[in-house]
């Protein structure tokens, strides 16, 4: 019989990375008209896990100079949720989807999910039936350079005015983080925290994200003592019905700007 342990020997690191599996488990009972054209995949449940990794960083890890409202911070998660629509571009599904880990040919081709603004808009326009030119440009800009590290390599190369969005370093830390942890990758075991802290220790070490955001959601992911964000949750699903409802113009691309 399968020995159950107790709740006290839980660390909150743990119970924070179960219960994110169960909220995105659970997002199948919330209608969910943005992302219900996907199967449940390991890129949906990335995404809404990748978005309430970084609702709770805006909420409790100073990514705001003053206290971020709560339309700021359901436009934050979104960033999160569309990050890597360009997936859904024409053939990657079928590159991602595959049981195997990705080879080079494999890896270059899914590069265009974050570099083509075209593979973007087609997804948007041929899979979601949105019009791609309604698109808040914050959260355009999270799609198209959440791959870009802190050592200036990565992809794509430049940026508008060469700047970088305040919120691409903490989504770059998210992705890795929750990439690393995913119950959903069929060619690898997820990773403890240990594994997953020691292994953004290595990403700063070596110029690829700033150590700030790292240093910041590691220590929050410790040490939270806040309600977690996603409990906040329910009221973004009613955001989710209707997107139109929701303030993107709360999180200028100015506030996100390193000074
Ligand atoms: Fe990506
Ligand atoms: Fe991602």
């Amino acid at each position: 019989m399968k020995k159950l342990r107790n709740f006290e020997d839980i660390s909150p690191v743990e119970l924070y990375l179960l219960f994110s599996e169960g909220l995105c488990s659970s997002i199948d009972v919330f209608p969910d008209p943005i992302l219900n054209f996907t199967a449940r995949n390991q890129v949906r449940m990335h995404s809404v896990r990748v978005g309430t990794f970084l609702f709770d960083y805006a909420q409790h890890c100073n990514l705001f100079s003053t206290k971020p409202s709560q339309m700021a911070l359901v436009a934050i998660f979104f960033i999160g949720l569309y990050h890597d629509i360009g997936k859904f571009y024409k053939g990657l599904p079928e590159i991602w989807g595959s049981p195997k880990a990705l080879g080079e040919t494999g890896k270059a081709q899914i590069r265009i999910h974050s570099i083509e603004r075209e593979a973007i808009s087609w997804v948007l326009e041929e899979k979601m039936g949105i019009d791609s030119e309604t698109l808040p440009l914050i959260i355009e800009i999270g799609a198209m350079f959440h791959h870009y590290t802190a050592d200036g390599l990565g992809y794509p190369k430049t940026l508008p005015d060469k700047k970088i969005l305040r919120i691409s370093m903490p989504l770059l830390v998210m992705d890795c983080f929750e990439a690393g942890n995913s119950l959903y990758r069929d060619f690898r075991e997820p990773k403890n925290f240990s594994d997953l802290q020691r292994d953004l220790d290595r990403a700063v070490l070596e110029g690829k994200v700033a150590s700030g955001p790292v240093r910041r959601w590691t220590y929050f992911i410790n040490n939270r003592r806040q309600p977690l964000g996603w409990t906040q949750m329910p009221w973004i699903y009613e955001c989710m019905k209707e997107m139109k409802r929701i303030n993107f113009e709360a999180v200028s691309l100015s506030a996100l700007q390193d000074p």
